[in-house]
């Protein structure tokens, strides 16, 4: 097993261009001698160049929170891989839950919003995840791979999709699964892209676990063998808190 854990910030409708700086430079700081977690910030799309900048040098990678599944043309409102990269992301999250419950994004969409990413050498990091009445109804193993089997079956360039495993009832909610019950999920998923993809994609894959990861929680989550990192929501707006979750494995 070869796997650098992926810690991801999501930071969401949060921070105009002067607080993402200072949050960029505080978070590049305080990873600056981890070297063994591979670390990305997701801002606002107006405040991607300013934190480029704040970056440049550093351990810290730029993540977008979203992309269009098309490179150009009339789409009024959306931002593409190409632009992406223009302005120095490396990463896209996509399919976020958020994205999908509140601006209707579907499995299909999601998956165009993948190949676009590979496309633009983006790696993608998408959300599959399910609401708690899935969970209560004995579902959840069911939706997680119908969405991961949308994203990821005959996608060239599978090696280099990252999954993100969050639980829609876990997100923002401080309800955070429990490591042994993300680590089912997260071995379902492994299974599946071994299937889908064969032993050496499926053992080099990074799948994180996202919902209420805090410093508290991280280890015990980030300690779990198929739980490869985290993408982290309203504790990545803190960077002592993103920092301590960085180095909760340690
Ligand atoms: P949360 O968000 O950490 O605030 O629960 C996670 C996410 O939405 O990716």
């Amino acid at each position: 097993m070869n796997r650098r854990p992926l810690v991801a910030g999501n930071w969401k409708l949060h921070n105009d261009l002067d607080a993402s700086e200072a949050l960029a430079r505080a978070v590049a700081v305080g990873v600056a001698e981890v070297d063994d977690v591979e670390v990305v910030v997701a801002p606002v799309f107006t405040a991607l160049d300013r934190v480029r900048r704040a970056l440049s040098g550093t351990r810290v990678g730029l993540a977008a929170q979203d992309l269009h599944w098309e490179d150009r043309g009339a789409f009024t409102g959306e931002v593409s891989g190409p632009l992406l990269r223009d302005v120095g992301c490396t990463h896209v999250i996509v399919g976020h839950s958020e994205r999908r419950q509140l601006f209707g994004e579907t499995d299909a969409t999601v998956r165009r919003k993948v190949e676009a990413a590979l496309r633009s050498s983006l790696v993608p990091i998408a959300c599959v995840g399910e609401t708690l009445e899935e969970r209560e109804g004995g579902r959840t193993l069911e939706v997680v791979i119908r969405q991961l089997d949308a994203i990821a079956v005959g996608l060239a360039g599978i090696d280099r999709l990252v999954v993100a495993y969050e639980p829609v009832w876990a997100i923002g909610t401080g309800r955070v699964a429990r490591p042994e019950d993300a680590q089912a999920v997260h071995t379902a998923i492994r299974d599946r892209l071994r299937t889908l993809a064969g032993e050496t994609v499926a053992a080099c894959s990074r799948i994180l676990y996202g919902g209420s990861v805090k410093p508290e929680n991280a280890a015990g989550l980030l300690r779990q063998p198929d739980i490869d990192g985290a993408l982290v929501g309203g504790a990545s707006l803190d960077a002592d808190a993103f920092v301590r979750i960085v180095r909760a494995r340690r």
